[in-house]
């Protein structure tokens, strides 16, 4: 089975979408089931629910090839397929970790289907550890000839397609060496290496992953904010701890925090796991809690120069959770934008993809056309996603329209060399830059700050003689 297999995908998500248009690229055969018939009709016209860069063109190219079908007709594409992806959402869930009620409704459906040939159920949603030993003994109980294996994906949105394409590793977890082999056989073109293993193991890697991703993410950020302590540079200080291929240059960029639909989730799924079985994992826990508080941070350093941000108008570049992508699920600009209000500030904001899905989130936001009107009257500038294309923005420009020239860069993404001599600029973890054109309210703000800490000290001084 090494090309066109025939395979069908439940579920026309991200990770359902992808593997499914990806695997009629390599020559399969490839229906995708939803049970949402607008989105399939949409689909099967060449119009995808998602922007992900690099998969239209795909899709349309292999609509008109007829590798590629979408229907929600579970029975007559289940009983054509030999492999059948299993790709529907698995969202938080307080006592389990994850709710896996989409999952088990796609099983069910399944094993409601009557055939004789062996099939293989290839799990690529994220479930919890155990979850395929759950399943491969069910399908041993009904006597089905059907073989399940664990196949997670480590696909990143933005770059899913080039992703799939080239993997770095293949997991696959079976009890049933032929139905890993079968599966294996599917990812032949990429050459990755192929980890067999059990399906718990399998699991295990999708969550570990994840969870180790995110504590570099919390680890460096906590560097970060002990170097604006210390007047050191989080910047510099990743390259140099990047250069020790121990430790490796990526997801050492300092920030505002992680989000979307993964990160989030999985870890507090593993954090559950753990917790269900008895194990307490406190370095997760604190992994969670540095990145809520790091969603604060910006609220604080605004306060430092804008004191209290009642009706203060607060332009924030970047709604998604990350860029080149059109997805708002936990994204920390989303959540700034809540704790901006909450403090009173007015929000204007802008993004080049994502701007319809925040719409559907976010009351009282104005949405703005482009960078330079989102900071037309501002008293301040958010940049809340790593987007690139921030760097090659005219801030001479964007300062000029500005109320006050405050900068606050949530992902150290622009050098103060790029930047006008009037402007303030706050990164995270790198020292600031101050400059002379802050209106008195900054200034005063400014001297608040240090008056209050030679007032702390000098009550501490008070404390220390009348005790001696
Ligand atoms: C992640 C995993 O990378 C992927 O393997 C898995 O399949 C799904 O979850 P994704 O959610 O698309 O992918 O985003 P990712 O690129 O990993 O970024 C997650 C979050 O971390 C974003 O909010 C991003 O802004 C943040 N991040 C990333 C940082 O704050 N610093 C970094 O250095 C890297």
């Amino acid at each position: 089975m090494s090309s066109g297999s025939k395979i069908a995908v439940i579920g026309c998500g991200y990770v359902g979408l992808v593997t499914g248009i990806c695997f009629a690229e390599l020559g399969n055969q490839v229906t995708c089931i939803d049970i949402d018939k607008d989105k399939v009709a949409a689909l099967s016209k060449g119009t995808l629910p998602i922007y992900e860069a690099g998969l239209q063109e795909i899709l349309k190219r292999n609509l008109i090839n007829r590798q590629l079908s979408f229907t929600s007709d579970y029975s007559k594409t289940v009983k054509e397929s030999e492999v059948i992806f299993v790709a529907v959402g698995t969202p938080s869930s307080p006592i389990k970790g994850a709710d896996l009620s989409q999952v088990e409704e796609a099983i069910e459906d399944v094993l409601l289907l009557d055939f004789d040939d062996e099939k293989i159920v290839a799990m690529k949603s994220t479930v919890p550890v155990g979850t395929g030993e759950r399943f491969t003994n069910l399908f041993k109980r009904k006597r089905r000839n059907l073989s399940y294996v664990s196949n997670p994906e480590f696909l990143r949105e933005g770059s899913a397609v080039d992703d799939f394409l080239n993997p770095h590793r293949i997991v696959i977890g079976s009890v049933n060496p032929g139905a890993s082999q079968r599966v294996a056989n599917l990812h032949q073109p990429f050459q990755a290496p192929i980890i067999f293993t059990s399906t718990s193991s399998a699991e295990m890697i999708k969550y570990a992953s994840n969870a180790f991703l995110a504590t570099k993410i919390s680890f460096i950020n906590e560097i970060a904010n002990l170097c604006d302590h210390v007047d050191a540079d989080v910047k510099v200080v990743a390259e140099g701890m990047s250069l020790d291929p121990r430790i490796g240059p990526h997801f050492l960029g300092a920030g505002i925090g992680y989000g979307g639909f993964c990160f989030p989730k999985d870890i507090l799924a593993l954090k559950q796991l753990a917790g269900n079985s008895g194990y307490h994992f406190q370095l997760l826990s604190a992994v969670i809690e540095v990145n809520e508080m790091q969603k604060t941070l910006v609220i604080r350093k605004l306060k430092k120069y804008l004191g209290d941000l009642e009706d203060k108008v607060i332009a924030v570049l970047g709604l998604s959770f990350k860029p080149g992508t059109d997805d708002v699920r936990q994204s920390v600009a989303i959540d700034l934008i809540h704790l901006l209000q909450f403090e009173g500030a007015d929000v204007k904001a802008f993004d080049p993809l994502a701007v319809s899905n925040a719409k559907r989130i976010l009351k009282d936001v104005e949405f703005s056309k482009d960078a330079y009107d989102a900071a037309t009257k501002a008293d301040a500038l958010v940049i809340a996603t790593e987007d690139p294309a921030h760097q090659e923005l005219d801030w001479t420009k964007i300062v000029g329209l500005m109320q006050t020239p405050l900068i606050i860069d949530g992902r150290n993404l622009l050098s103060g060399e790029q930047m006008p001599e009037n402007v303030t600029l706050e990164q995270i973890g790198r020292p600031p830059r101050i400059s002379d054109q802050v209106s008195w309210l900054q200034k005063k703000q400014v001297l608040e700050k240090y008056n209050s800490k030679i007032n702390e000290r000098a009550n501490d001084q008070i404390d220390a003689d009348f005790s001696r």
